[in-house]
C-alpha cells in the first residue's frame, strides 16, 4: 500500500460534508489540495480551517455548467504543476416518488451527478495519460449498487457512474491510470437537506437515516484507506452496506428488506 502523503489532489464538493472532511484529513497528511464546489466563500472557510492553508488552492466550479468545466483541469494543473488524484465527490440527491417528480429534476440529477463528473474526468484524462499516471476516485453511493424508493433519479445517475468508470479503468490501465469507486451508505452531511424534491425545490430537512449514519470524519478516513489501497470499489457505512451482497446473491430478499425498512 502506497501512502497518500504529499500527493496533489483535486477534490470536488469540498465546501461541505464528505469533501470538506477529506480536505482536512488530506491536508493534515501533507497533501497539496485544489478544492472545488460552487460556493467560493465556503471553500475559503474550508481552506482557512485546514492545518496548512498554504497548501490549499480554491477553484470554484459548477458541475452543471459543462462549458465552464472545459478548461478547469488546465487551471487546476496550473497551481502545482500536476494532479495526482481527482476526487469526483460533488453531487446532489433526490427525495420524491417517480409520480411526483418533474422531468427537469431527472435532468438535474444526470447533469450534476453524472455528466458534470464525466466532463471533468474527460478533460483531466489527457493530463493523466501524458504523465502515465493518475487516479480517478469517484464518490458514487450504495445507491449506485442497488436502489431504494424516493431516489429514482439519484440511483440512475449513480448507477451510470459505475458503468462509465468501469470502462475507463479497462481502457486506461495501460496508461498507468487507476479508478476507485467509493460507495457510501448513510453519512451525516447536508446531503438530505440539499436533496431535490419532485418540483426541484430543496428538501431543506434532515432524514432520520442520514442523521443516524456514520460521521463524515469516519467516512473520509475510510475513503483515504481505499484510495491508498487502490481498491476498485469500497462500501462505507453501517449495516446498509450489506445490501450490495444481498442484491448480488438474493435480489428478492434485498427488495423485501428495503421496502420493509421504509427508508425515506
Ligand atoms: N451523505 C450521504 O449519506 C451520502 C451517501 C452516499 C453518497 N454520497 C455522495 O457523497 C458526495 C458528497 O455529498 P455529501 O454527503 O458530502 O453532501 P453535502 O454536504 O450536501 O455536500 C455536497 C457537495 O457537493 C457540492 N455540489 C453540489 N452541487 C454542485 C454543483 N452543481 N457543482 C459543484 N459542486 C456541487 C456542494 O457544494 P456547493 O453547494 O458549494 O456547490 C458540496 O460541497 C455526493 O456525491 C453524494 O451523492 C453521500
Amino acid at each position: 500500500m502506497k501512502s497518500i502523503k504529499d500527493k496533489i489532489i483535486w477534490i470536488t464538493g469540498a465546501s461541505s460534508g464528505i469533501g470538506e472532511e477529506l480536505s482536512y484529513q488530506l491536508n493534515e497528511q501533507g497533501c497539496k489540495l485544489i478544492i472545488s464546489a460552487r460556493r467560493e466563500k465556503e471553500l475559503n472557510r474550508v481552506k482557512n480551517n485546514c492545518t496548512a492553508p498554504k497548501n490549499v488552492s480554491v477553484l470554484p466550479l459548477d458541475l452543471g455548467n459543462f462549458e465552464q468545466l472545459e478548461n478547469m483541469p488546465e487551471k487546476a494543473v496550473s497551481f502545482y504543476g500536476k494532479i495526482d488524484i481527482l476526487i469526483n465527490n460533488g453531487g446532489i440527491s433526490q427525495r420524491s416518488l417517480i409520480t411526483d417528480t418533474k422531468f427537469e429534476v431527472y435532468q438535474q440529477m444526470m447533469n450534476i451527478n453524472y455528466l458534470g463528473t464525466i466532463k471533468l474526468t474527460m478533460q483531466t484524462l489527457p493530463y493523466f495519460t501524458r504523465q502515465k499516471s493518475g487516479h480517478f476516485v469517484t464518490v458514487t453511493s450504495l445507491m449506485g449498487k442497488f436502489s431504494s424508493p424516493y431516489r429514482s433519479g439519484y440511483c440512475g445517475a449513480k448507477h451510470a457512474l459505475h458503468g462509465f468508470f468501469d470502462s475507463l479503468r479497462m481502457e486506461h490501465e495501460k496508461d498507468g491510470i487507476d479508478v476507485t469507486l467509493i460507495c457510501p451508505g448513510f453519512i451525516q452531511t447536508n446531503i438530505a437537506k440539499n436533496a431535490l424534491t419532485g418540483d426541484g425545490s430543496l428538501q431543506k430537512k434532515e432524514d432520520d437515516a442520514t442523521k443516524n449514519g456514520i460521521t463524515a470524519h469516519q467516512c473520509a478516513k475510510e475513503i483515504i484507506r481505499a484510495v491508498e489501497k487502490k481498491k476498485f470499489e469500497a462500501y462505507i457505512g453501517g449495516k446498509e452496506k450489506y445490501g450490495v451482497y444481498l442484491k448480488r446473491f438474493f435480489p428478492n430478499l434485498l427488495h423485501k428488506t428495503v421496502l420493509k425498512s421504509s427508508v425515506r
